[in-house]
């Protein structure tokens, strides 16, 4: 539950003078950049030596330094905040450093999105169980080791990790002799290897749309579609089949960036359909159900289904390959449109029509 009252802060903000703030990390430039463009002020809430970024493109209207990420919780970097009359905009490395219970409790700005809805991207289970319920497709999942024997199945681990110390596997026995290789390796710890999440195997290739649920419009956008250059995963083939086959290499996930991509025309309704869907079900799950940005992780198959693995409630990295616009965006508004400049957009739009509060939390 949340315990935060917004209202009483959005009541005392300064309506014309509104700044979109963030962490400087994950999808700042993004978010700041449409921010801008939208004649909205930048707050950047920055580690001291990591400014540099946010300076050479010039982006940030205000600087608040502070040690940590985790600092944003601070007393006085959230007046600071205040100060600014900022609407917090979150992204993946507020999950990453500030915990749920901090984030429903302790932080006290208006934040763009559904505080509650952060609570089910953070579990796996809770993701499977939104995804599921929505009725999208989504891999099984193995709850005994025994279950996979002949099957591929895909070992990850807690905590969005970007694939380190993940594995695939085909039997009980070749799991437990990786199992023991990752831990030698330091690839993973012992508490790791007792909560493995162990997922079946999608053979296909990885498609992960960006939405964009308007509480003003009632409506889902496609703003974009990426997929990710991982590694070792993608760059693992580039060794001859020779060389290969006598090294002892587990490829790895480690996300490095993402290309832009166009699903075949024949996707899209399926894809846009999913985005409904998970947007209707998350009214039932998380009162009021989702606020601008959320993003899917699927893998199509060869038979064209498209599996859901896992779910954002915000803006995700791959949105980043989208500033300044993209096909999907530009055959919806004729203008240069992405994320960061949507979210800003529903904000000014918010305000202009005095319905701020239907888009924050
Ligand atoms: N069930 C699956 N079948 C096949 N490939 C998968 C499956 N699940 C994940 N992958 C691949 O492994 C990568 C990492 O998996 P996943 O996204 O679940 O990890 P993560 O720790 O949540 O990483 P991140 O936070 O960076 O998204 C994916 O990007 C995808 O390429
Ligand atoms: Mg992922």
């Amino acid at each position: 539950m949340v315990a935060v009252d917004i209202s009483k802060i959005l009541a005392g903000y300064n309506k014309k003078k509104i700044s979109i703030a963030t962490l400087g990390s994950h999808s700042a430039l993004n978010i700041f950049k449409g921010a801008k463009e939208e004649g909205l002020r930048t707050v950047c809430v920055c580690i001291k030596g990591q400014e540099k970024v946010y300076k050479y493109f010039d982006l940030a209207d205000e600087f608040i330094y502070v040690e940590k990420f985790h600092d944003i919780l601070n007393k006085e970097t959230q007046e600071k905040l205040v100060e600014h009359n900022s609407i917090v905009v979150p992204h993946g490395s507020f999950n990453a450093y500030i915990n749920q219970d901090e984030m429903e409790n302790k932080f006290k700005l208006p934040l763009f999105g559904n505080r509650t809805l952060l609570r089910w991207e953070v579990s796996r289970e809770k993701q499977h169980e939104w995804l599921s319920t929505a009725g999208l497709k989504v891999p099984r999942i193995y709850h005994n080791i025994d279950e996979i024997e002949g099957k591929l199945a895909f070992v990850k681990f807690p905590g969005a990790k970007g694939g380190k110390g993940y594995f695939v596997v085909d039997s009980a026995k070749a799991y437990e002799k990786k199992i023991k290789d990752m831990l030698e390796r330091k690839l993973i710890t012992k508490e790791d290897a007792e909560h493995p999440y162990v997922q079946e195997y999608i053979v296909g290739v990885s498609v992960y749309p960006h939405y964009f649920y308007s509480p003003l419009k009632n409506e889902i956008e496609l703003l974009g579609i990426d997929k990710r250059y991982e590694s070792s995963v993608d760059g693992i083939f580039r060794i001859p089949v020779p060389e290969l086959l006598g090294q002892k290499i587990n490829p790895s996930f480690t996300v490095v960036g993402n290309f832009p991509m166009v699903a075949r025309e024949s996707l899209l309704n399926e894809i846009i359909r999913m985005g409904e869907r998970i947007s209707q079900q998350a009214k039932k799950i998380a009162p009021p159900g989702c606020i601008g940005p959320f993003c899917l992780e699927t893998i199509v198959t060869e038979n064209l289904d498209i599996i859901a693995f896992e779910i954002s409630a915000r803006i995700v990295a791959g949105c980043n390959a989208h500033i300044g616009g993209n096909p999907y965006t530009y055959l919806k508004y004729s203008e240069p449109m992405y994320m960061g400049k949507r979210i800003a957009r529903e904000v000014k739009n918010a305000i202009k029509k005095e319905t701020i509060e239907d888009v924050v939390t």
